[in-house]
């Protein structure tokens, strides 16, 4: 329980970042901070959390204070941040609140916002409402439009968006594609440079140098911070499904897309990355006979499987890396089969609570693990089924807050999960909107070819009501693993 509490403590920090630090903020940058804190906050949390609660409190409070006119407003322009007219300087103190909401309205193809006076009678509801649109309107292909309606849909007349003035829309909607591309990349990069490790720790090389590998995983840092959606998607599809790396590449970007969420530091993202990349390299020690066994395993044949995070934490001190870091990153890989309530193995007597990174990892790996179609496993779960497995074994299995993080991250219905509509169509999720917002995707339609294969049809969004009856147009009877029905993801929804 102590533990949680630390964690609850750490999640408190999401949208502070380091209390202290804003002390000295002015009341403009007061107003920015409860803005963006609360857009994190209504991320992760229910209506009734107190941090959600007091977020808003304080979002009013800043209102309050800042708005003397009719109207205030969060501008950018070249870079810069206004709130009215009043331009906002970088210090070292504001510096990561000011890139946090550049990248916010950016990621939302919009230059600021306008708060009309009337913002002061909206209910906290409204004022939620509000934030889980604009919030979720980033994970849009189309953010602006999307968000547009929302508020029609709900009725918020108190706030006016301010479109992207200097890039038309349409190259926001191709610096998203871009994203992709570049994620793309870092996935292909970051598979070859693990491989290269892996064949030189083989060929028994003493000291292997990681310093490609350290350049890979700042590109996917830097890329990451821009847009996390990106590499949440692409890791759910299994872009190379046969290939051995594929898990490891996975893992080290859901567990970035976690680390970023609770607001690790550029530094802490390229660690915990390394450590997720190399967090099975252990598995190389093992013939492979027993790795891929389509049968159950013998006692001694489980026995091997289970050293392998053994191994990997050997391994590491092989790697031309500083002490230093290897210190920090050979408990987590140690640790990365070992649950929650310090169940799971290695069987030691570990009776220390698990590390941050170990904890991320393990939900990272378990997600990849029930998700992918790997040669010994008889049974596939569903994106959807897999979350809800893991859901039910929060706090045992795995650290409730960070299981609900990295939910929130993937929705209820994570994108590549293939869904059986009420109309008898299938349909691939292709966004996936936060878990406390909504339960309806946005889906591309499959048309099964006369030849088996699948073709790509209209992308539609399952939470379209119907105007005269109030029900939804579409609803969802079944989900599956696409794989179920060789259909690959990736070639539906990443693909230019
Ligand atoms: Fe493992
Ligand atoms: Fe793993």
């Amino acid at each position: 329980m102590i533990k949680l509490r630390a964690y609850v403590q750490l999640l408190e920090k999401i949208p502070m970042t380091d209390t202290a630090k804003y002390r000295s903020y002015s009341q403009s940058e007061e107003f920015l901070h409860n803005f963006y804190s609360l857009s994190q906050t209504a991320r992760i949390h229910s209506e009734t959390h107190t941090l959600v609660i007091e977020g808003i409190e304080k979002f009013f409070e800043s209102i309050n204070n800042c708005m003397d006119d009719e109207s205030l407003t969060i501008k950018i322009s070249n870079d810069q941040l206004y709130v009215d007219d009043e331009k906002l300087f970088y210090n070292k103190t504001t510096k990561n609140l000011f890139d946090n909401i550049i990248r916010y309205f950016d990621t939302r193809c919009l230059d600021g916002m306008r708060l009309l006076e009337t913002v002061k009678h909206a209910s906290a509801e409204e004022i939620l409402t509000f934030m889980r649109l604009i919030d979720n309107s980033g994970q849009q292909p189309e953010p602006l439009p999307w968000l547009t309606d929302g508020l029609a849909a709900e009725n918020i007349e108190w706030v006016e968006l301010i479109r992207k003035s200097e890039r038309p829309q349409e190259s926001c909607y191709k610096d998203k594609a871009e994203r992709r591309e570049r994620a793309r990349r870092d996935y292909t990069y970051a598979m070859a440079s693990i491989e290269e490790v892996a064949q030189k720790i083989v060929e028994k090389k003493s000291e292997v140098g990681i310093r490609k590998t350290v350049r890979v995983v700042e590109d996917m840092v830097t890329n990451l911070i821009e847009d996390d959606e990106v590499y949440s998607a692409i890791s759910t599809l299994r872009v190379f499904d046969d290939y051995t790396y594929t898990h490891s590449v996975n893992v080290a970007m859901l567990s970035m897309c976690i680390g970023r969420r609770i607001n690790f530091s550029r530094r802490t993202l390229v660690s915990l990355g390394i450590c997720a990349l190399f967090h099975d390299i252990g598995k190389i020690e093992i013939p492979r006979e027993i790795l891929y066994k389509k049968n159950k395993l013998d006692d001694r044949e489980q026995k091997l499987i289970e050293q392998h995070s053994l191994n990997s934490a050997r391994l590491l001190l092989r790697l031309k890396a500083s002490a230093d870091s290897k210190a920090r990153l050979l408990v987590p890989m140690f640790e990365h089969h070992l649950k929650f309530d310090l169940s799971g193995y290695p069987h030691a007597d570990w009776k220390k609570p698990l590390t941050l990174f170990g904890k991320i990892i393990s939900i990272a790996d378990k997600y990849d693990t029930l998700t992918s179609s790997r040669a010994y496993r008889q049974s596939l779960l569903s994106p959807d089924r897999a979350l809800g497995y893991m859901y039910d074994r929060a706090g045992k299995d795995f650290d409730p807050i960070l299981l609900k993080v990295f939910i929130n991250i993937m929705g209820i219905y994570p994108v590549g999960t293939l869904l059986r509509l009420d109309t008898g169509e299938l349909a691939l999720v292709v966004s996936s909107p936060s878990r406390d917002f909504a339960k309806r995707p946005l889906v591309c339609i499959l048309e099964r070819e006369d030849d088996g294969s699948f073709k790509k049809k209209e992308i539609i969004n399952l939470d379209e009501r119907d105007p005269e009856t109030g029900n939804y147009v579409k609803g969802i009877i079944e989900t599956y693993h696409p794989s179920t029905l060789g259909i690959q993801p990736v070639q539906h929804i990443f693909s230019s």
